[in-house]
């Protein structure tokens, strides 16, 4: 037996190790494709075609270090393309964007978020699961935060304003924007519910300080779970990407020392993995075309709709801006829409009610009771501790009359991409049939 170390010259204790097969292999594959729900005959085929294949690979579904070019980065490419910013970093999430986005900016215990009285409830969750507090502030016949209600609430702790455009509309970017401006506040647009729509020509996600989107299932477009995060800030997008990625640590020079100030900190992970970015990217490449199908099946709607007394739709900060997911439509009070609804329904329309006094929603604040009550994950009483006890916002259930009054005679009418010419004029025959009946 060879005695010469290697290192002195002698021969290799091991010269050579595997192949191995891969970690992830045809059993996973056949599982990913049992989600798609091919018929038994076809499925059987493709079991027999992945089985004949004896040099598969499989895939490496970790973004970093990847030896085949990662569907993240191809993601986050083609979203930056689509959203017009310089910077845009995939997410497990849309709620991990925003915290991302929170932390990049640097908001902690002690600050304060304006968000919206309407928005699902991750809004405003993630301003506490940042140790700082949302201070809720009323939205208007847009459904998105009025710039009047947001200028009332800014105080000298205010650290970030977070539109969103609800239900693939558009906030009023330009009032907001001056506001912000005039204060010196960053502007976080929450387009979870609106990627692909614009606002006077300019992507959603591309107007404010950073943009946050979520590409989760019920979205417009979608991987089952996953978000983005845009930015035109260098800064912005360091901060963030640290965040996202504990501490960064899979930055090309990986444990590298800080390379500016604040530049290193401890974070969390929230990367999105190589199964949501290969399918966030093929619907990216479609996000155009599905918008633009959205669009054209709510304005055929809408335009056959006839005129009622007492009948109004949602306004538009931007009409061309629109992503058609929805349309909204406000009746005289809340009791019509009360009656309306189920008769609509029963039409077999598709719509739905967005606020009702009697039912437990998270999309509107007086549900809020993990906010409106102050309640802390920990015993730091975080956020509520950050500020002295009088100083913390005076919460009530009633405390946006406008939202909720707005809410209650509101009805949303659900979109589909695929609807033809002939389900829309059905769809707006049902809606005609209803209205005439209750509105006269
Ligand atoms: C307005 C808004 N913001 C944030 C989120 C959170 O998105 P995600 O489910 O991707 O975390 C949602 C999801 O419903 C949302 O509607």
């Amino acid at each position: 037996m060879a005695t010469k170390l290697a290192i002195e010259g002698g021969p290799k204790a091991v010269d050579k190790l595997g192949p191995f097969p891969t970690k992830i292999g045809k059993d996973e594959l056949l599982e990913v494709l049992d989600l798609w729900q091919f018929s038994d005959g076809n499925m059987e085929k493709i079991r027999a075609i992945i089985d004949a294949d004896k040099g598969v690979k499989g895939p490496h579904l970790f973004r970093y270090y990847n030896p085949r070019p990662s569907k993240v980065a191809a993601a986050e490419k083609a979203m930056k393309e689509l959203i017009g910013t310089k910077y845009c970093m995939a997410t497990n999430s849309c709620t991990s964007a925003l915290i991302a986005a929170y932390r990049a900016l640097g908001i902690g215990a002690g600050d304060e978020v304006i968000v919206p009285a309407y928005t699902f409830f991750a809004t405003s969750a993630t301003v506490v699961a940042s140790n700082a507090i949302p201070i809720i502030a009323d939205v208007d016949e847009t459904l998105c935060l009025s710039a009047e209600s947001v200028e009332k609430a800014i105080t000298k702790r205010t650290k970030a304003i977070v539109p969103v455009h609800m239900r693939g509309g558009v906030a009023q970017m330009d009032a907001i924007m001056d506001v912000a401006n005039k204060h010196g506040i960053p502007v976080i647009e929450d387009t979870a519910q609106a990627a692909g729509g614009s606002f006077k020509g300019k992507m959603l996600g591309s107007i404010g300080t950073i943009g946050c989107f979520s590409f989760d299932y019920y979205k417009v477009i979608v991987s089952g779970e996953g978000g983005f995060m845009t930015t035109n800030n260098e800064r912005l997008y360091t901060r963030a990407l640290n965040w996202h990625d504990c501490a960064a640590c899979w930055r090309p020079d990986r444990f590298g020392p800080e390379k500016e100030n604040e530049d290193l900190f401890c974070g969390e992970n929230y990367r999105m993995s190589e199964l949501e970015g290969a399918v966030a990217l093929a619907q990216i490449r479609k996000a155009k075309t599905i918008v633009s199908k959205h669009f054209a099946a709510k304005n055929k709607i809408k335009s056959a709709i006839e005129k009622f007394k007492g009948l109004s739709f949602r306004r538009l900060a931007d009409d061309a801006g629109d992503t058609g997911i929805c349309l909204i439509m406000f009746l005289p009070d809340a009791d019509t829409t009360k009656k309306v609804l189920p008769a609509l329904q029963a039409e077999g329309v598709p719509a739905g009610g967005i606020y009702d006094s009697k039912v437990r929603d998270w999309h509107t604040y007086n549900y809020w009771e993990h906010i409106l009550q102050y309640k802390s994950v920990s015993k730091d009483r975080l956020p509520w501790s950050g500020v002295p006890e009088n100083e913390l916002p005076k919460y009530t259930k009633d405390m946006c009359p406008k939202s909720l009054e707005l809410l209650s005679k509101a009805i949303l009418i659900d979109i589909d991409y695929n609807l033809q010419d002939e389900d829309c004029n059905k769809m707006a025959a049902g809606i005609n049939k209803v209205l005439s009946a209750y509105l006269k």
